[in-house]
């Protein structure tokens, strides 16, 4: 097999955490014997400051032609006086949209070794396993009209029946290779786009009767997430709704730089870790390449159908905080015990002992 993906390392940390993701892509590829090829292309500050955009042509381009897209992160506090649609966010923005998929994927865990890095209890966090299922490409962050003029600004929030029942189905089928509970996300007591949410997504519902659904409030699911996480198993919700639970999903996990998301069902699919470009750290070696690398997982498992190299991946993250690796977001008030790239060198060698351990198994 031959596997070929864009790499868009982008700003501020974006470079240093897609390195190590590429660096498990590489011992993943040379494990499981298929030929890896990538490329690097300018995204967001980084192509504004090469050519003047935040997405090229040429970076599109080959992202379409791609088996898949990595991307690191944007933005900057540089370019925060610019007009919206010049900001390295709408370079990423036009990705998405360009790429076509419409379902993101973030799934939080608490991984037991770090459950003490939240600000909140143990008892609370320590069974989080949960996914988030954004819708991407709808309601106010492309929503027509939107416009500013001297004193006033607005945003659109549409949703149609076919974009709500798409991202239903996504949500469904993840929660049948989980637990079986969608938990479906709106403000259906204020406005007309919830209230059509609600209702399509209980229609979809009809066609997954070992599928568990229920309708809550996005005022009442941000508060259960601090109270009551581990009740989740799939949060299915429109964009900005996704976009902030999952920023407060990330606070479960210990650190938003252990978050990790696919977004499929487009043309080609892309993968980025959750958190930002984190410009005061960037270039220090000091940020967490755990949801780069664990966003590569996804690649594996989604768009590869390497379900066994991803799980391997996982475990190997999960081995590596168990024996003690602590970038500095996880040092909970201590010291970091190590570097961005002591982590991925940690992941990759307990990557190899787990596949070690396999083939040991299996001589026996
Ligand atoms: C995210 C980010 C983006 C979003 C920004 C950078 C445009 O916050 O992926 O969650 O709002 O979708
Ligand atoms: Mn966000």
């Amino acid at each position: 097999m031959k596997f070929r993906i864009a790499v868009l390392p982008g700003d501020g940390i974006g470079p240093e955490v897609t390195v190590e993701a590429l660096r498990i892509l590489r011992a993943v590829a040379e494990i499981h014997g298929f030929h890896l090829e990538w490329k690097e292309y300018p995204v967001g500050g980084a192509a504004i400051r090469e050519q003047g955009t935040p997405l090229p042509q040429a970076t599109l381009d080959a992202c379409l032609k791609a088996d898949a897209v990595l991307l690191g992160a944007v933005g900057g506090p540089q370019f925060d006086s610019l007009p919206r649609h010049q900001r390295p966010e709408a370079g990423l923005l036009a990705l998405r949209r360009a790429l076509g998929g419409f379902a993101n994927l973030r799934p939080a865990i608490c991984y037991a070794a770090i459950a003490d890095c939240s600000p909140l209890k143990k008892e609370i966090v320590s069974d989080v396993d949960l996914l988030v299922v954004r819708e991407l490409l709808g309601g106010l962050y492309f929503g027509e009209p939107r416009g500013s003029d001297a004193d006033s600004a607005h945003n659109t929030m549409r949703y149609s029946v076919t974009e709500i029942e798409r991202i239903a189905r996504v949500a469904f089928e993840q929660a049948r290779k989980r637990r079986r509970k969608v938990t479906s996300v709106d403000k259906a007591n204020v406005l007309e786009t919830s209230q059509l949410w609600r209702q399509v997504v209980s229609i979809v519902a009809q066609e997954f009767p070992d599928v568990t659904l229920d309708h809550t409030y996005v005022d009442s699911c941000a508060m259960r997430l601090v109270t009551n996480p581990a009740s989740f198993d799939v949060i299915l919700t429109e964009n900005l709704f996704g976009d902030i639970l999952s920023d407060e999903a990330a606070v479960l996990t210990g650190s938003l730089g252990m978050l990790s998301s696919a977004t499929i069902g487009g043309t080609v699919d892309l993968y980025e870790p959750v958190h930002g470009s984190a410009p005061d750290i960037a270039g220090r070696g000091i940020a967490n390449p755990l949801g780069a690398i664990a966003s590569a997982a996804l690649m594996l498992r989604y768009t590869a159908g390497l379900e066994q190299a991803a799980d391997d991946v996982d475990n190997a993250i999960r081995e590596a905080l168990a024996n003690g690796c602590r970038t500095a977001d996880l040092a909970a008030g201590g010291q970091a015990t190590v570097t961005t790239s002591e982590m991925g060198q940690s992941v990759e060698c307990k990557l190899a002992d787990i596949v070690d351990r396999r083939y040991a198994y299996h001589a026996v």
